[in-house]
């Protein structure tokens, strides 16, 4: 495993990590997830991803219990943690990342965690009824208080990005170092093309998320939807018309010929494809049992295959240009 700086922060993370979204509390419990995160810990993952309100808050519980659990040093890893939805009803505990908000929560997904600080925190949405001013302020005092050490948003678009950036600077504050945006094979124009300016400019690194489309990537829905697969959990019903798109499985299908080419899986073609992006700082991997996170996590081995004409052949198929 190789491990990238978060952008221009000097935090190391492992190029493939893995996160809780959907598993964590829906399809896995303690034992299982504790099977996966020590899966990842031997293949050299450092970063694990949660959020409060994946299992609203029971996928934090989960992750705090593992850990807790598997006692490896706290200086080894890096945990993170994302506010926005809110667990609770109430004016100031949903949909805002208002300082009132922000402020309370860190403490609950602390506890939850069973940690004294997270390394990562993250603004999960943008919110338009904050000034981003009063979140940066907020996300500030969070990493000053001791309880995050870097922060960042997810799915912000580039120009609150940028405006979140400048006031830190300008006030002297903690500056957002991390995006966390969505980034495979079917959903690249952000990351190739909208954020191109925050990179070197000022700096952002990427973690970016659902490398397999929820599974799509892995060819698994060319037929349907597999019983026991994500797509058919009930209340994931809304992404059964895109995991099961024709076109889409269709050029899934004729990516099959160059994993087996490179010797891998269409899982491991697509994840070393994310990677092989140099302004990704890390892919979170998701995974439903421990078997998945060895396959995804060999995928390590495919990234230095992606040569220049291997990654036109894929574009080709996928029908998108480079940037
Ligand atoms: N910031 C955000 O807004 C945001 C949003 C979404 C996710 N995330 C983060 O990104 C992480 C990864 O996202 P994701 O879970 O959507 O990733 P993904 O890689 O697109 O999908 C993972 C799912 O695909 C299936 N899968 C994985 N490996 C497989 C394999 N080798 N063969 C067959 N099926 C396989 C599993 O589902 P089944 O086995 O159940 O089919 C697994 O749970 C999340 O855990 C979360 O930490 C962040």
């Amino acid at each position: 495993m190789n491990y990238r700086r978060l952008g221009r922060s000097g935090l190391k993370v492992s190029e493939l990590s893995l996160g809780s979204w959907v598993t964590y509390g829906n399809q896995l419990d303690a034992n299982a997830a504790r099977e996966c995160m020590a899966a990842a810990w031997d293949r050299g993952v450092n970063f694990f991803d949660n959020a409060e309100a994946y299992a609203l808050g029971k996928s934090e519980e989960i992750m705090g219990e593992v850990l807790k659990k598997l006692a490896w040093p706290r200086l080894k890893y890096v945990v993170s943690t994302k506010f926005y939805w809110g667990i609770t009803d109430g004016p100031n505990e949903k949909n805002t990342l208002n300082r009132k908000f922000l402020l309370n929560a860190i403490d609950a997904s602390l506890k939850r965690l069973q940690l004294d600080y997270v390394d990562l925190v993250y603004c999960h949405r943008p919110d338009p009824n904050t000034p981003i001013e009063e979140t940066v302020w907020a996300m500030h005092d969070m990493i000053e208080r001791g309880k995050a050490l870097y922060w960042g948003t997810s799915e912000w678009s580039a120009a609150e990005v940028m405006a979140a950036w400048q006031l830190a600077e300008r006030h002297h504050l903690r500056k957002p170092v991390v995006e966390q945006p969505e980034y495979n094979l079917f959903h690249r124009e952000k990351v190739e093309k909208e954020f191109a300016r925050l990179y070197e400019d000022i700096g952002i690194g990427l973690t970016t998320w659902s490398p397999l489309a929820s599974g799509l990537l892995t060819g698994k829905y060319r037929n349907g939807v597999p019983a026991g697969s994500r797509g058919a959990l009930p209340r994931l019903k809304f992404m059964v018309a895109d995991l099961t798109d024709k076109a889409k499985n269709d050029a899934v299908a004729k990516l099959a010929p160059v994993a087996s080419e490179l010797g891998c899986t269409l899982a491991q073609l697509a994840i070393a494809w994310c990677a092989s992006n140099p302004n990704v700082s890390t892919v979170i991997t998701g995974a439903s049992r421990a078997s998945q996170v060895e396959e995804n996590l060999a995928a390590a081995d495919v990234i230095p295959k992606l040569t220049r004409e291997v990654l036109a052949r894929i574009d080709a198929i996928v029908g998108a240009q480079p940037a």
